[in-house]
């Protein structure tokens, strides 16, 4: 299909997608698909979101000036050994994730860079 008009600038488009700007730095993506779930996947998501919105580091509606972006995804393949927790741009998958790990995962990994290797079990690029 040929575009009748043509495509916003990146500037133009940054206006109207707050996202696009400087302040995030990393997702955290937490797999809720049907195996995770049942194995307590949205607690680990909630978790997630209630002490990063503590700590003021999580990009949302409320915060635009958050570095972490969290966000509830489909199915990885990690099914059998969920719940399964990604983090970008890292590369780093993570199984096993209960909410108790949660805190740990947020101050050595998303705060201080070192993941917790426990529950490391695939790394992208
Ligand atoms: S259901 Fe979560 S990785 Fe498949």
């Amino acid at each position: 299909m040929d575009r009748e008009a043509p495509l916003p600038t990146p500037e133009q488009d940054a206006v109207v997608t707050p996202v696009m700007g400087p302040s995030l730095k990393r997702q955290i993506l937490v797999c809720t698909s049907k195996s995770c779930a049942a194995n307590g996947s949205e607690a680990v998501l909630e978790a997630f979101k209630a002490q990063l919105i503590e700590e003021q580091l999580l990009f949302y509606k409320h915060n635009r000036e958050g570095e972490i972006q969290c966000i509830q995804c489909g199915s990885v393949g990690f099914c059998a050994i969920g719940p399964a927790v990604l983090v970008y741009p890292d590369g780093i998958w993570y199984a096993h994730v209960t909410p108790a790990d949660v805190p740990e995962i947020i101050e050595s990994h998303l705060k201080g860079g070192v993941p917790v290797e426990r529950l490391v079990r695939k790394r992208l690029g």
